[in-house]
């Protein structure tokens, strides 16, 4: 079959041709309809990240949409190893095949599960969000960031606050549903200055948290700050992502003084999953969930892994 082959840990995977995979006991053969090049495949993929593994070659690509032998069409995740996404065809658990509705085309059936459900889960499952609360999207301005705006709202946040750098973004993103924006760009005080600002009399209750880093510093000093009026249940922190740094400095009176809770990952049962799964995509379904896709022919894989475009998801298709 066709594939994007991985040789090297950093390099980009190359199209040819890799061998046919056999569906084992519990596992299903899917055939691959579109697979969306996620930075989390690239991450994989570059050696760095948990799930990397020195056991090459192998086809990259974590999930997508596909069709199983019966016919009914699929997302999809965990393709085993040495399989991937990016091929024709790729071998996965029973369990982790799910229908995708009718309504919803294959490129976003590809690219919106992983991307949307950063927010969603975290937001339902870990912050227990409220209706009402205000929620903030730290690094607003990429896939998850522009997405995670959209769930914030659709799932009953009173005020979405957007931080990003690319102001030319930054400036759309009211269409999505921001209610105020602020701006990375500048020193750590005027970011400061500006989450205090945005913060406006409530603060933030839930924050999604893309970048860590430096910004995500910025923030805690805003949070902390006196003059900064907090929520008395302390605002809730779900550490997803780390787009600008892998460490911060902490310290520990932020924590007290802001009432401060910092929740990282955190999965719900299969039960909860599959629910939280089927409303996205029936809000997709219905255009209130929406991501932007691109097509990009198999072959194409090296030309694609290198590409800088954040505009939208790229998704191969095999
Ligand atoms: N845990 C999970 O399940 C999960 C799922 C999805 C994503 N993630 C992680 O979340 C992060 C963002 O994912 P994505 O899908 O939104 O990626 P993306 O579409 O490639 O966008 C990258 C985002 O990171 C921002 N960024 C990059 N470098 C930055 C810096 N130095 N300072 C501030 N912002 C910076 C970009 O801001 P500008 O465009 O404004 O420059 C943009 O908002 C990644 O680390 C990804 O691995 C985790």
């Amino acid at each position: 079959m066709e594939a994007a082959v991985l040789h090297t840990l950093g390099k980009p995977p190359r199209f040819e041709q890799f061998p046919d995979p056999v569906a084992g006991e519990g596992e299903v053969l899917v055939k691959v309809l579109a697979a969306a090049l996620n930075p989390s495949t690239k991450a994989v993929a570059g050696g760095g990240h948990f799930a990397s593994s020195e056991n090459l070659p192998a086809v990259v690509g974590l999930d997508g949409a596909g069709l199983l032998e019966d016919g009914s069409r699929v997302f999809f995740g965990g393709p085993r190893k040495p399989y991937g996404s990016f091929a024709q065809t790729t071998v996965v658990p029973v369990h982790l095949a799910w229908p995708v509705p009718e309504g919803v085309d294959d490129l976003t059936a590809a690219a919106l599960p992983n991307p949307a459900l950063s927010s969603w889960i975290p937001l339902e499952h870990s912050a227990k969000l409220q209706a009402g609360e205000t929620v903030l999207v730290l690094g607003a301005t990429g896939e998850s960031g522009r997405l995670a705006i959209q769930i914030a709202k659709h799932l009953g946040a009173g005020r979405v606050v957007a931080a990003g750098r690319n102001q030319a973004v930054l400036d759309t993103l009211g269409e999505l549903g921001a209610d105020a924006t602020v701006s990375l760009n500048g020193t750590q005080e005027e970011i400061t200055e500006a989450f205090v600002a945005a913060g406006g009399d409530t603060g933030y209750d839930v924050i999604l948290d893309y970048v860590w880093g430096k910004p995500t510093e910025a923030l805690l000093a805003a949070i902390s700050r006196k003059d900064f009026h907090l929520q008395s249940s302390g605002p809730r922190l779900l550490q997803i992502g780390e787009s600008a740094g892998a460490t911060i400095e902490l310290a520990a009176g932020t924590v007290r003084s802001a009432g401060l809770t910092i929740v990282g990952g955190g999965f719900p049962p299969p039960k909860v999953f599959l629910d939280m799964f089927n409303r996205l995509l029936a809000g997709a379904a219905a255009g209130e969930i929406k991501i932007d896709t691109q097509a990009v022919p198999l072959a194409d894989i090296e030309e694609a892994w290198q590409s800088e475009d954040k505009s939208k998801r790229l998704v191969i298709v095999p």
